[in-house]
């Protein structure tokens, strides 16, 4: 078989079996990735491959893991979480006492708990509502757990750390209030239909790999997505350059903002 037609068949059945579509992450990345796992593994092609891992859960489980870098952290890039803090939420809450926020490409956890811990001590007595959805199933069950060692939580006050954590030595559990704030879901951007009605959503080093195609029409979609005067906040290195053309106004560095 051909290298070409190995790896089409190879993308038609990861799709068919999990959605994932390949198509819409950059070629060279995904392939460099999978062929180191394979050649670690040592596969010979990528159908090969895939059939050898089709019916062992655990090591599909762990390829897609690998496949989709679910790397997170509480806080992540703290400036723009400081400037999320001070001037964005205050500018959503004074349109709207209770937001609707959606983290997509949640990963563990950590952005909408970071996103929960802020709004409790903002708002105590208010119920917003956080959606969290990721595409993979097993990092959502990591999420819903909320179990994290030190350096997933390195960048919280210790403040916060003390008051939304049970702490047993380097094993730090998000207290059932904070977890009760989140709705988790398995979500695939560029599959699933999108919500719409959003004050804020937040998709944060999750389209590294995609397509500039698929970045365009996933970020018209959040556009879509969002109420009027609803915020998007993008990863730090991820600043849309079109994002005039999409709709949004300037706001601040990697939030995109729609008008009212
Ligand atoms: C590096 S993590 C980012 C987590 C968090 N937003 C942050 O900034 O720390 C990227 C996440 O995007 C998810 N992801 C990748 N492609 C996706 C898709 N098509 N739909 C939904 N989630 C996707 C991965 O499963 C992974 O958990």
């Amino acid at each position: 078989m051909s290298d070409e037609r190995d790896w089409d068949l190879f993308k038609q059945k990861l799709k068919v079996k999990t959605g994932i579509d390949l198509n819409e992450y950059k070629a060279n990345q995904m392939q460099r990735r999978i062929t180191n796992l394979m050649t670690r593994h040592n596969h010979k092609s990528y159908v090969e491959f895939f059939n050898s891992i089709e019916n062992d859960k655990k090591a599909f489980a762990d390829f897609i893991e690998y496949l989709t870098i679910n790397v997170s952290e509480f806080f992540r890039t703290p400036e723009k979480f400081s400037e999320l803090e001070a001037k964005v939420i205050p500018d959503l809450l004074a349109k709207s006492p209770k937001l609707n926020i959606w983290s997509a490409g949640c990963s563990i956890g950590a952005e909408p708990y970071s996103l929960a811990m802020i709004l409790k001590d903002m708002t105590p007595s208010a119920r917003h509502r956080i959606l969290a959805t990721d595409l993979d199933i097993e990092i959502l069950n990591k999420a819903k757990a909320g179990v994290y060692n030190g350096n997933e939580i390195k960048n919280i006050s210790t403040s916060r750390k003390s008051t939304y954590f049970n702490i047993e030595g380097d094993k730090y559990t998000v207290l059932d209030d904070i977890k009760s704030r989140i709705e988790y879901k398995r979500h695939n951007l560029l599959l699933d239909s999108f919500e719409t009605g959003f004050d804020l959503i937040l998709c944060r080093n999750v389209v590294i790999y995609f397509t500039e195609e698929a970045k365009d029409k996933l970020y018209r979609r959040f556009f879509a997505a969002l109420k009027p005067g609803g915020v998007l906040f993008v990863g730090g290195t991820e600043a849309i350059l079109n994002f005039r053309d999409i709709g949004f106004a300037s706001y601040l560095p990697f939030f995109y903002r729609k008008p009212f």
